[in-house]
C-alpha cells in the first residue's frame, strides 16, 4: 500500500488548479441512468470514487466513453455516458461497501424500471448513516420498499408519483436521490428542507438541462416537474469546495501564497470568514482565489459544522489541523456527523493538543508539531494529517493512503508544485 512522506517546514508558494467535484460528479453520472439520450460531464476529477461509481453505473448499462479533458493545464476527465437500457437493476454489496454513494442509484433506477435491489451501505468510520430518509422520501411518492438479505428491495409498479415530502433533517444524499426519482415521477414533487450544498444545485441545473423543469434551485424548497423522458445534455461540473478549503487550509499552515486556481470564493465563505478571523487572507482573482498568511500567527477561532451554507463537516478535520498551531484555543464542534474525530489521535501523535467532549474539540495551539507516522480512516481525516505534516518538524509517513486517492486528485503533485517536499513511496 502506498504511503505519503512529508517533510515539514516549506512555505507553500505558487498555484494549484483546483479539480472538479467529486461530490457533484457522482449524483451527476447516475443521473445518466434516468435517459436513454447521451450525457456528457466535463471537469469530471480522476479518482477512485469516481472509477467506482463507473464499475457500478456499467453494471447497470451504462457505456461510458471516457477522454481527457480539453483544457491546458487542469487535468479532468470528460464523460460520455448513455444508458440504452438498464442491464440489472441491482447494486451489488461488494461496490456499495466501498463507496456509500453508490446508494443514490436507488432513486433513479426505481423512477425509470419500476424496480431496484441495492444493498444497504451499513455504518462507515465516520458514524452510523443511516437511509431512513432516503427510503421514506421514496415511500411517500409511491414505492414498496424492504429489507432482505441486507438488501434494500423497492418496487414502484406503476411507476412513482410526485409527491411533496419535508425532510426531517437536512440530507445532501437523500434530496439527490428524490430529485432524481421526481425527474420520472408522475406529476410535481416539492422537496420541503432540502439540502442546500452547492452540489445539490449543480445535478438541479444537469437535470434541467436534460429537460427537467426544476424549481427553487439553491433554496430548501425544491420543486421538480416530472418528465416522460428526459433529453440529450452537456454539462461542466462545478470546481470541488472541498478542496478548495482543503489547500487554503493548507497554505494558511504554511505561511504561504497561493492562488488557487478555478477554486471559487463564494462556495467557501463561511469556511472563508473562519480562515479571516484566524489571519488569512482570502481574495477573489480572475482566475479563482487567492490564499495568503504573510504576517503574524494564526489565531484560535471556534467552529462548528453545519449543513450549507454552514461550515462544512468536510473541512472541519483540516481546520483542526491548523487550529493545532494557534495562538490561543480553538473549539471545534462537529454536529453533522456523531463520531468524525478519528484524527484526533493522530494528530496528538504528532504533538497536538487537543482534548474531546462530546460532540466538541478544545484545541488548543502549540509551538510546534513533530513528524510521526500515522494514519486515518477516512478522507478527510487523512488529508488533515497531511496539512500538520507540512508545518511539523521532521518527517511523517501518512499510511493508508487510498483513503486520499479517493477525493484528492494528485495531492502530492499539486503540494510540490508549490514547494512542499512530499513524496509518494510505493509499498
Ligand atoms: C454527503 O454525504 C457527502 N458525500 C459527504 O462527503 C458529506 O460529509 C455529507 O454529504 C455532509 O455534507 C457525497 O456527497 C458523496 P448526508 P451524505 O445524507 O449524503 C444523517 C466526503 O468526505 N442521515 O447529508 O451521505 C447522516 O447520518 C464525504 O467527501 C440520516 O440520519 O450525507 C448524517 O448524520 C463524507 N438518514 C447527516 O444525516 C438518512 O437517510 C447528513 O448526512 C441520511 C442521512
Amino acid at each position: 500500500m502506498d504511503r505519503l512522506r512529508i517533510t515539514g517546514g516549506r512555505q507553500l508558494k505558487g498555484e494549484i488548479a483546483i479539480s472538479g467535484s467529486k461530490n457533484a460528479s457522482l449524483p451527476l453520472m447516475v443521473a445518466a441512468l434516468l435517459s436513454d439520450q447521451p450525457l456528457v460531464l466535463e471537469n469530471v476529477p480522476r479518482l477512485a470514487d469516481i472509477d467506482t461509481m463507473m464499475q457500478l453505473l456499467r453494471k447497470h448499462g451504462v457505456e461510458i466513453g471516457e477522454s481527457p479533458g480539453s483544457d491546458g493545464h487542469r487535468h479532468g476527465t470528460t464523460l460520455e455516458l448513455r444508458t440504452a437500457r438498464i442491464a440489472s437493476t441491482t447494486a451489488p454489496y461488494d461496490i456499495v461497501r466501498k463507496m456509500r454513494a453508490s446508494v443514490l442509484v436507488l432513486g433513479a433506477l426505481l423512477a425509470r424500471e419500476g424496480a431496484a435491489r441495492v444493498s444497504l451501505p451499513g455504518g462507515c468510520a465516520i458514524g452510523a448513516r443511516p437511509v431512513d430518509l432516503h427510503i421514506a422520501g421514496l415511500k411517500a411518492m409511491g414505492a414498496d420498499i424492504d429489507v432482505d438479505g441486507g438488501y434494500l428491495v423497492a418496487r414502484a409498479s406503476k411507476g412513482l408519483k410526485g409527491a411533496r415530502y419535508t425532510f426531517p433533517k437536512v440530507s445532501v444524499g437523500a434530496t439527490e436521490n428524490l430529485m432524481m426519482a421526481a425527474a420520472l415521477a408522475k406529476g410535481t414533487t416539492v422537496l420541503d428542507n432540502a439540502a442546500r450544498e452547492p452540489e445539490i444545485g449543480d445535478l438541479a441545473n444537469c437535470l434541467v438541462a436534460m429537460g427537467v423543469p426544476i424549481h427553487g434551485i439553491g433554496t430548501e424548497t425544491l420543486t421538480i416537474e416530472g418528465v416522460d423522458r428526459l433529453q440529450a445534455a452537456r454539462h461542466r461540473v462545478i470546481p470541488d469546495r472541498i478542496e478548495t478549503g482543503t489547500y487554503a487550509m493548507a497554505v494558511a499552515m504554511t505561511a504561504g501564497d497561493v492562488e488557487l486556481v478555478d477554486g471559487r470564493l463564494e462556495l467557501i465563505e463561511t469556511a472563508a470568514a473562519a480562515l479571516r478571523q484566524a489571519g488569512v487572507s482570502l481574495d477573489a482573482t480572475p482566475r479563482g482565489l487567492r490564499v495568503q498568511r504573510t504576517n503574524g500567527a494564526l489565531r484560535g477561532v471556534d467552529v462548528m459544522t453545519e449543513p450549507y451554507p454552514g461550515f462544512p463537516t468536510d473541512l472541519q478535520a483540516q481546520m483542526m489541523a491548523l487550529m493545532t498551531r494557534a495562538e490561543g484555543a480553538s473549539m471545534i464542534t462537529e454536529t453533522v456527523f456523531e463520531s468524525r474525530f478519528m484524527h484526533v489521535p493522530e494528530l496528538a501523535r504528532m504533538g497536538a493538543n487537543v482534548t474531546i467532549h462530546h460532540e466538541s474539540a478544545l484545541v488548543r495551539g502549540v509551538p510546534k508539531l513533530r513528524g510521526a507516522e500515522v494514519m486515518a480512516t477516512d478522507l478527510r481525516a487523512s488529508v488533515s494529517l497531511a496539512i500538520a505534516a507540512l508545518a511539523a518538524e521532521g518527517t511523517t509517513t501518512i499510511n493508508r493512503l487510498y483513503h486520499l486517492d479517493r477525493g484528492y486528485e494528485r495531492l502530492e503533485r499539486k503540494l510540490a508544485a508549490c514547494g512542499a517536499d512530499i513524496e509518494r513511496v510505493a509499498g
